[in-house]
């Protein structure tokens, strides 16, 4: 996405071709379609996800009597043979949880700096940064957290032994699939970069040509890596031969993730960012994720109008979100990071009352200037991405979002593993207030430090009607996914809209920093575009009809009185599966 972008042209080159693979597909889908495709609909359960393989394995996993922490584990370990531009072994995620008996739970598998990490090391000797390394060398790699974190929930809550969670997952790898155009064109586009390292041209080419659609794709030694998790657990990806493989890919390269890191690798249970909207309950992701602390922050600068008389697609409501999204985002920059290394102050960032205070210069008639709106003062206390969404019939929810981080990360295969490598490490702050891929600034709280997280925008949400969980939902797109979950919830909560126009409709996003409005094609009528440049939103930036598709890919189920819908996102060639009714 360009369009977020302030520098350099190589990025910007790259941008634009994340934006054709990663939140994509063939088809191309105009998001603005007047009747959005029906969603899928059954009374016993749902999986929303970006494949279609990925989806019915959920869907059976529930069917087998498995419950949604067993099919979205499953269906995790599905996406990384079926999905790989952003399913994972090889990246990381967050998981939010709703069981059926009320308890709200997240796994934070997020990516670490390596123990040999520092803050300029992606810096030249005159303290500029070396273009490419946080996202194109084995410098790039954060240690993997997906393993541990899928085996520790299905541990933890999941009701299905490991081997029967995972065994659909190596069945896709050894049997193969047969590759649909989606998959064939992506791995077409991504030829030239592969070509860079043999071991993915061992995966992702045959004779050193793409595989085409039709052919079936097999995959033996994700197979085998695969097998190695099913048998061993954990100790069968951060130890024994799939970790000696991985190291050895490192030392070979100037990576720095050794056996130390991989040992010392452990997913987090993290208390939610939980807030209100209208009597709803929202429960999402909290820090390293920023995703949960920005949503939660602009809901409540929202409540204090009337989206819903303002109508979908009005200015006065653009221009509301936009100035929430300015303020929301300007503070990610400031004050989010890894509360394991940074005090960041999450009461305060979620508190009605500072919402208030932060959007009390809020002016209905004008735009918010981003060179003045500076991050709020919070007295300190003391001081190609991929998302899922699951819902069973007893209650149980989860939302589920995974990353290598860029569409197929570095673009590594770790030799012998059949897995991607991410490249996560460039959601670091390389250096204060110098963009990262995603345009997104940041300063000390996002600094690299050995051991640390990497902050995140993904923000895996459910909320809540009464007790009930209502909605599951979440994206990719980098620093669009907090944007795409807020219209989403605002569609369903304010508007009204049922899921499938809840999720096929229009988006837009403002990031604080550039500041303009990146948005779909046919999003903003002309005379919405009038209204909003009089108001002082000069920079309206629509998404090129030639990237044929929009922002997001926000996989959601819905629960009503009727029963439970799934909509995969129509931007993208995504599928949702609802489990049979049992004859
Ligand atoms: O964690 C993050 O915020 C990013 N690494 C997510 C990357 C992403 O969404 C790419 N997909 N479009």
């Amino acid at each position: 996405m360009k369009f977020l972008m302030f520098s350099a042209t190589s990025r910007v080159l790259f941008y634009h071709v994340l934006c054709l693979v990663l939140v994509t597909s063939v088809v191309s889908n105009n998001p603005a379609r007047a009747a959005s495709p029906q969603a899928e609909f059954s009374r016993q359960g749902m999986v929303a996800s970006r494949s279609g393989w990925a989806s019915q394995v959920g869907a059976d996993i529930l069917a087998k009597g498995g419950n949604a922490v067993d099919a979205a584990v499953a269906v995790g370990f599905a996406l990384a043979v079926t999905y790989p531009s952003a399913g994972n072994l090889g990246g990381g995620g967050f998981m939010v949880i709703r069981l059926a008996d009320g308890r709200l739970i997240t796994n934070d598998h997020r990516e670490k700096a390596p123990l040999a990490a520092d803050k300029d090391m992606y810096l030249d000797a005159e303290g500029e940064i070396v273009e490419g390394l946080s996202t194109r060398s084995h410098l790039a790699v954060g240690v993997p957290g997906t393993v541990a974190g899928l085996l520790d929930v299905l541990a933890a809550y999941g009701t299905l032994p490991r081997a029967q969670v995972i065994q659909p997952a190596i069945d896709l790898a050894q049997r193969g699939i047969i590759l649909d155009r989606d998959l064939a064109q992506q791995f077409q586009r991504r030829l030239k970069d592969f070509a860079a390292y043999a071991s993915s041209m061992a995966v992702f080419s045959r004779d050193g040509q793409a595989w085409r659609q039709g052919e079936r794709f097999k995959q033996p030694d994700l197979a085998a890596t695969l097998k190695r998790i099913k048998k061993y657990g954990k100790a069968g990806f951060y130890g024994g031969k799939t970790a000696d493989l991985l190291v050895a890919e490192m030392t070979a390269n100037g990576g720095l993730i050794t056996h130390e890191d991989l040992l010392a690798y452990e997913s987090k249970w993290r208390k939610p960012v939980t807030g209100t909207y209208r009597g709803h309950t929202i429960v999402s992701m909290p820090p390293p994720s920023s995703g949960g602390v920005l949503l939660v922050q602009m809901l409540n600068m929202l409540e204090t109008l009337d989206l819903g008389t303002m109508g979908y697609g009005s200015a006065a409501s653009i221009h509301a979100m936009v100035e929430a999204q300015r303020r929301a985002y300007a503070d990610r920059a400031e004050y989010l990071g890894d509360p394991d290394f940074y005090p960041v102050p999450v009461a305060r960032l979620i508190s009605k009352t500072y919402a208030a205070q932060r959007y009390a210069d809020f002016d209905p008639q004008r735009a918010g200037v981003s060179s003045v709106v500076k991050p709020g003062k919070i007295p300190l206390e003391s001081m190609e991405t991929t998302h899922a969404s699951v819902m069973d019939a007893a209650g149980n929810a989860v939302a589920y979002t995974s990353t290598l981080n860029l569409s197929y990360g570095s673009k590594i295969v770790a030799g012998g593993t059949g897995f991607l490598l991410n490249n996560e490490m460039d959601d670091f702050s390389s250096k204060e207030n110098v963009p990262n891929f995603y345009g997104l600034l940041g300063r000390r709280a996002n600094a690299i430090e050995p051991g640390k997280r990497m902050l995140s925008s993904m923000t895996p949400t459910i909320v809540l009607k009464g007790d009930q969980p209502l909605l599951v939902t979440g994206s990719p797109g980098g620093s669009t996914i907090i944007t795409t979950t807020l219209q989403i919830i605002l569609n369903v909560i304010d508007h009204g809209m049922t899921l499938n126009d809840a999720v096929a409709s229009p988006r837009f996003h403002h990031q604080w920093q550039p500041d303009r409005i990146v948005h779909e094609t046919y999003a903003f009528s002309p005379d919405t575009r009038a209204v909003l440049h009089r108001m002082g939103h000069q920079q309206l930036f629509t998404i090129p009809a030639f990237l044929g598709r929009g922002i997001g890919d926000a996989n959601s189920v819905l629960r009503t009185k009727e029963g439970i819908f799934g909509m995969s996102d129509p931007r993208n060639a995504g599928r949702a599966v609802g489990v049979p009714v049992t004859p």
